[in-house]
């Protein structure tokens, strides 16, 4: 297996958990099935009221971006995979400047495909008279683009950012979900620090592992290790405070981060209560430990006072 090839992976099994999920009425998205197959793996109730609060949390936060701009923003999906925000957004007609999606050629290839596959998927992103500009493994729509870069290397992805037409003077939201914990730290840091010196307003969401210096985390590195897929990230991944350090310490103006058992109590508790309902869970504390070795963090730079300093996940 070429060395990303572990890695490319880890998206397939998401997807596939994400439409396991959907099918179960976590969460509505009438998309994800366009974009993955159905998988023959039955997924355990924690690991779905994992993905429900990893779900949930994300796009809490980018619904209250999109409202705080206005929707004169730009989100940046980074390690996007088969993320479906985009044509969620248009159903809810939440609808940013731009979308700009980047991961590895061979699942944006996957991607294009996938969208050229579904006419409501390719509807979506051409449905302004603009012409559409598609190959192999990029999209540039009116305002969605998917493009291949490698996150590591920091060059691609300016040019990349650069040919989708970014506008740095924008509010931006940039989204790593399950991404960043990849990508050797050195080279995350790298990009966590362009983005704050080159975006004047900004706002950057992760959601990954967390307090993986124990048993668990030892247990989880070495799982995926044998599947080839390496945790290259993993220490910035020790605890909150690390997590929010590598953004304070680059240039970002505030951080917040809490752990997903905290965020899935903050979540609101009425649909909380109706997804405990959707399947019976025998090991409450399995939960837990899954919840607690995942964050989310979220990272500000408001110089006027848009109130990204007060956002939550309530
Ligand atoms: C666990 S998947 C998550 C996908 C999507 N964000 C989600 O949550 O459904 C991780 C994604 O990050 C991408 N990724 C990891 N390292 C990357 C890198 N150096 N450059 C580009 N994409 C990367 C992978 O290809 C994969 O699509």
């Amino acid at each position: 297996m070429a060395s990303d090839d572990g890695v490319i992976l880890t998206n397939d099994d998401a997807a596939q958990c994400k439409r396991f999920a959907v099918e179960k009425k976590y969460w509505e998205d009438r998309y994800i099935s366009l974009m993955t197959p159905r998988s023959s793996a039955k997924h355990a109730p924690e690991i779905s009221r994992g993905y429900y609060s990893r779900v949930t949390a994300m796009r809490l936060l980018l619904h209250k971006f999109l409202k705080l701009t206005g929707n004169n923003c730009q989100v940046v999906n980074l390690g996007a995979g088969s993320d479906t925000n985009y044509w969620l957004l248009k159903d809810l007609n939440l609808i940013p400047k731009s979308f700009i999606e980047l991961d590895f050629q061979s699942v944006t290839a996957r991607k294009v495909s996938q969208i050229k596959r579904h006419d409501v998927l390719l509807q979506t992103i051409a449905s302004e008279e603009d012409d559409i500009r598609l190959s192999k493994s990029e999209i540039h729509g009116t305002n969605y683009h998917l493009v291949n870069a490698d996150l590591s290397v920091l060059s691609q992805v300016e040019k990349k950012l650069h040919e989708s037409g970014i506008d740095k003077s924008l509010p931006t939201i940039f989204l790593a979900e399950c991404v960043l914990v990849y990508i050797d730290s050195s080279k995350s840091t790298e990009l966590l620090k362009w983005i704050a010196h080159q975006f004047p307003t900004a706002l950057f969401v992760n959601y990954e592992q967390v307090n993986m210096a124990d048993r668990f985390g030892d247990i989880m590195i070495e799982n995926l290790k044998s599947r080839d897929c390496f945790l290259a990230g993993v220490d910035a991944c020790k605890t909150l405070e690390t997590q929010r350090h590598r953004f304070l310490d680059v240039g970002w103006e505030g951080a917040d981060a809490m752990d997903m058992l905290q965020v899935y109590k903050c979540l609101p508790q009425a649909d909380v209560q109706r997804i405990e309902k959707l399947e019976f869970m025998d090991e409450k504390e399995l939960l837990e430990q899954l919840l607690s070795h995942y964050c989310l963090v979220w990272a500000w730079k408001d110089p006027n006072n848009l109130g990204l300093a007060d956002l939550d996940v309530t």
